[in-house]
């Protein structure tokens, strides 16, 4: 008998610790097959908060496509597993594709040898919906034999990038991406040199290319270089021999950039920085860290600094200007605040993040309507940088740690939010459709730091898994 009781409160006991363990772990399991947009919980910042279905949808993804019509600018981009990565017509990066704004332009992907299939998504471009490229949101993957056209106007100049959304935190570090440059439809004759930095297998490149390229430019030529991060982190970058100017951030023009010399940039990941100076007697160098850069000049060699110690803050750089849009009439107001606890995902046990408290998939869906001024506060106490992206919007700060910005709008698509700090950022809701708002660590992404903004009434027919296999992140 004794035995017997002892035996019951032992089981008795034993439940009590994994019986709710049990309930954590099979609540965190995520279906094979999910629609993205019914996971998670609708949050309404203060406005409506129904769920598309709620309704009955009205606006399908898959309508949201760009205009039809002959394109301007026509590229096929072949997406190929080859040596220890993966490359587009051959290459990584890919070919950098260049547009005048207003242009229309029209990619066709084909995935030769990419076994978990492709998608393109254009980093920072505000493009249509349907020409999203995410997978399983937007798209299906494009399997291998398939192909898949985007289409959509280069509306605004400046600096982008394209890469691939499907298994995006592998396919993305394995060389599938490239540049998209947009140019003034004045285009002036000055040279404007892309950066892309990347690093391939511990090793950063310029375009590339590891250590030092040139490009040759006469003394007092104006350059404007576009540097783009298209790594997992934070990178600094800085021009040795001439003051530079910081003249665009995340493909926005600044208001009234001053120079700046013995001053580094941030470029967060996935975001850009234009720098633009002249070109002096002995040449100049765009560093971006690791003792790789661009050389711009008469010769092959211009001196090198150290990365300086200051770094330039875009709070308080340049001089306002009109934003378009009043964010004190904010009809939604979101928190998005990142954290980190342990818990399951998907079953897996482990330190994951979190946003408002909840894990994947169980996140906020922002809800909006178009024509909402939407404020966000992004706030992170997780222990670790996460560079937010929000696909389809360009936001500018308002005030970070609780200080005003004071400088040019500072306009972005991709801010690095450090650990302990906490951004207030607004936008105008002007382009109808479901869009991801993730982490562009992309491993950070996989491990379910991924949230979604969503326009009241539109729905997707597209799964996460599925036939196509979809795999966003
Ligand atoms: Cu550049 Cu959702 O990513
Ligand atoms: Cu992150």
């Amino acid at each position: 008998m004794r035995t017997r009781l002892r035996a019951a409160v032992a089981v008795t006991a034993a439940l009590a610790v994994i019986g709710p363990l049990g309930w954590f772990w099979q609540r965190s399991l995520v279906p094979d097959t999910y629609d993205m947009a019914a996971m998670g919980y609708p949050d309404g910042g203060g406005g409506p908060a129904a769920h598309a279905h709620a309704h009955g949808a009205t606006l399908s993804v898959a309508d949201l496509t760009g205009p039809s019509g002959v394109p301007d600018v026509t590229v096929t981009l072949t997406a190929r597993r080859e040596g220890s990565g993966y490359t587009l017509n051959h290459t990584s990066p890919g070919p950098e594709i260049r547009a005048r704004q207003g242009q229309l332009v029209q990619v066709t992907l084909v995935n030769e040898s990419v076994a978990d299939g492709v998608t393109l998504h254009w980093h920072g471009v505000d493009v249509p919906n349907a020409e999203d490229g995410v997978a399983g949101v937007t798209q299906d993957a494009v399997g291998r034999g398939q192909s898949h056209v985007y289409r959509f106007v280069a509306r605004d100049a400046g600096t982008y990038w394209y890469h691939s959304h499907q298994v995006s935190h592998e396919q993305v570090r394995l060389g599938l991406f490239g540049a998209l440059v947009v140019t003034p439809a004045a285009t002036s004759p000055a040279p404007d040199p892309v950066v892309a930095v990347h690093t391939y297998a511990g090793r950063r490149t310029v375009n590339g290319r590891p250590g030092v390229s040139a490009l040759a430019a006469k003394p007092g030529t104006v350059v404007r270089a576009r540097i783009i991060n298209t790594d997992a982190g934070p990178i600094r970058a800085w021009v040795s021999g001439a003051a530079y100017r910081v003249v665009a951030v995340d493909g926005r023009d600044v208001h009234e950039p001053t120079p700046v010399t013995d001053t580094a940039v941030l470029v967060t990941a996935g975001g850009r920085i234009d720098v633009e100076f002249t070109v002096p007697q002995a040449g100049a160098r765009v560093d971006v860290g690791a003792s790789t850069g661009l050389v711009v000049g008469p010769g092959p060699d211009a001196p090198a600094t150290a990365q300086p110690r200051r770094t330039l803050d875009l709070l308080g750089y340049g001089t306002p200007a009109p934003l378009g849009f009043d964010p004190a009439k904010a009809t939604r107001v979101f928190q998005y605040r990142v954290g980190r606890r342990p818990g399951f995902l998907d079953g897996r046990p482990g330190l994951w993040w979190t946003v408002n408290g909840h894990m994947f998939p169980d996140l906020p869906m922002f809800m909006v309507t178009t024509g909402d001024i939407v404020r966000m506060t992004i706030s992170n106490s997780s222990g670790e940088v996460h560079p937010m992206h929000l696909h389809g919007h360009h936001a500018v700060v308002l005030s970070r740690n609780g200080v005003a910005a004071t400088g040019s709008p500072w306009w972005i698509d991709s801010l690095d939010v450090g650990d302990g700090d906490t951004y207030e950022i607004a936008f105008v809701a002007d382009n109808p459709g479901i869009w991801v708002d993730h982490c562009h660590n992309l491993e950070h992404a996989a491990e379910g730091l991924l949230a979604h903004l969503a326009y009241q009434g539109v729905s997707t027919p597209y799964r996460v898994g599925g036939a196509a296999g979809n795999r966003p992140e």
